[in-house]
């Protein structure tokens, strides 16, 4: 964690804790609520995540969700962050659609939402895409192993055992000016020889310890994700349950005649 709580975490801070051996955390936020209570936390960045698709919009995959979408809740986010690094996906297909476009697409995110960087699915086929972006100012965190975007193409979510095309990948991405990148679901050695190859952060999800850092769906390790949660990820609260709860009491009361009290009420 970032030694001074006021300071806000950067890119050459991210990379100060990889050569310092600190490990980097990660979490996805979607809106102002939650983005203050992370970054209160201590998060070190904060990741608007196309999952939002998913758990914010209840699709069954991260495809549906637009650009003008992902821009109104990185605001929130980028408003609600102090110290926090913040990063936004690229939404499908942004950064297939040719390199002026996706620089005009991540220049809006980062005109419009506050936010620091953008990450993008891909490593080797991304090159030229990235060295754009980071050409124009762009902070850029790739994404490689399992690819939710590419959740067809791939025939699922499917462990990534291709350890060759990783590395290839990751290297190409580091050498494009990438100044990180997410490790999504590789056997545990797989990941920690690329963290071992790369002079910039791995940010591992269903990738093992060895990472420079981890990240999770927030929404999923809180337990507010009502479908699906993949077997890597450890549940830390069930708020879900906490809220099913209040709920049904508030419902309870209010349908006996017991809230609202006096204590709760204005006289006169
Ligand atoms: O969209 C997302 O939440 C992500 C994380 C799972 C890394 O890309």
């Amino acid at each position: 964690m970032n030694k001074n709580p006021h300071q806000r975490m950067t890119v050459p801070g991210l990379l100060r804790m990889k050569q310092q051996g600190q490990k980097i955390t990660m979490l996805t936020a979607y809106d102002f609520t939650m983005a203050r209570i992370l970054d209160a936390a201590g998060v070190d960045t904060l990741l608007v995540g196309d999952s939002m698709a998913m758990v914010v919009q209840g699709h069954e995959n991260t495809l549906p969700v637009s650009l003008d979408e992902m821009i109104y809740h990185a605001e929130m986010v980028g408003r609600a962050a102090e110290r926090a690094m913040v990063v936004v996906d690229l939404p499908f297909p942004t950064n297939h659609l040719g390199i002026h476009s996706c620089v005009a697409a991540a220049g809006r995110i980062l005109k419009e939402t506050r936010c620091q960087a953008v990450k993008l699915e891909g490593g080797a086929d991304q090159a030229s895409v990235i060295q754009a972006l980071v050409g124009a100012g762009i902070p850029v965190m790739a994404h490689v192993g399992l690819r939710p975007q590419s959740v067809h193409a791939m025939g699922g979510y499917k462990v990534q055992r291709d350890e060759e095309r990783l590395l290839d990948d990751a290297l190409a991405a580091q050498d494009a000016g990438a100044f990180a990148i997410v490790v999504e679901c590789v056997p545990v050695q797989v990941a920690q020889r690329v963290t071992e190859q790369l002079a910039i952060p791995t940010i591992g999800i269903g990738a093992g310890p060895h990472c420079d850092g981890q990240v999770l769906v927030v929404n999923d390790m809180l337990g507010l994700t009502s479908g699906y949660v993949p077997s890597f990820v450890k549940a830390y609260a069930d708020v879900g349950a906490t809220v099913n709860s209040a709920v049904r009491q508030w419902c309870d009361e209010v349908r006996e005649g017991v809230f609202p009290d006096q204590e709760h009420s204005f006289d006169q």
